[in-house]
């Protein structure tokens, strides 16, 4: 199998109507709820490097896409779809995978989340460093919560305030919180190095 996951490009615009036709298929299929995706709105993702498109033996495989939420501050990772002849094999991983690192780059400063009913993006999404949080944690940009409309759940949704739903939601660290908490980790890691060091020096003296 050959796998390749790329930042798509304006050339891959060609693909955007089949893309949006998996993901209301698997929608179809699921009996839950994903978000309708016109194709217009998956063609300027592409045109604007916000996307992750995946190829196997040059046959359309899988995607997912970079949307801003509250003036760049919650990026969300969205649209996420495998073909269904190209499932079990792992490319949800590496297509979530470079898609957030994609997002941490692109928007260094913003958390990244997303919400979900599927088993296999909780677990991606937890490999990632993702944690659950309830929705009050999300951003409540109108924007975002309208794209629940198109969701057979959203009755739910509405009904509990935008509070809770179905969905679980998830969260990671922005690139640059990340980096704070290696950089702290590696403090503390130099103060007991430092502490040893001392009791030694003393042991020795
Ligand atoms: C969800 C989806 C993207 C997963 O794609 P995939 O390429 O088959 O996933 P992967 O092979 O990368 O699997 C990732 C993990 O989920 C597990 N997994 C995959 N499909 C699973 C399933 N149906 N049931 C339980 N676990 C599953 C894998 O075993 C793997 O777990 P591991 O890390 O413990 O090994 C794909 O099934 C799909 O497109 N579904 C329809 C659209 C959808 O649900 N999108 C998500 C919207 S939030």
């Amino acid at each position: 199998m050959d796998i390749q996951i790329l930042v798509a490009q304006p050339e891959h615009a060609i693909h955007a109507q089949a893309i949006c036709d998996l993901i209301e298929e698997s929608a179809k299929a699921r009996g839950t709820g994903i978000a309708k995706r016109e194709a217009r709105y998956v063609e300027e993702k592409m045109l604007t490097g916000k996307a992750v498109i995946a190829f196997v033996d040059g046959q359309l495989a899988g995607f997912s896409y970079i949307e801003t939420w509250s003036h760049g501050n919650y990026v969300a990772n969205s649209g996420l779809i495998v073909s269904p002849e190209f499932r079990r094999h792992g490319l949800a991983k590496k297509i979530k995978k470079a898609v957030f690192e994609l997002s941490r780059k692109k928007y260094p400063e913003a958390r990244i989340f997303g919400i979900t009913t599927s088993l296999p993006v909780m677990k991606i999404n937890s490999d990632l460093g993702y944690k659950p949080v309830t929705f009050s944690e999300l951003t409540q940009d109108d924007a975002f919560w309208a794209g629940c409309q198109t969701c057979p759940n959203h009755d739910i949704l509405m009904r509990n305030g935008r509070k809770m739903c179905l969905c679980t939601a998830m969260m990671a660290p922005s690139a640059v919180e990340a980096k704070q908490k290696k950089l702290e980790k590696l403090g503390k890691k130099r103060e007991k190095l430092d502490k040893k060091l001392d009791k030694m020096e003393k042991k020795l003296s």
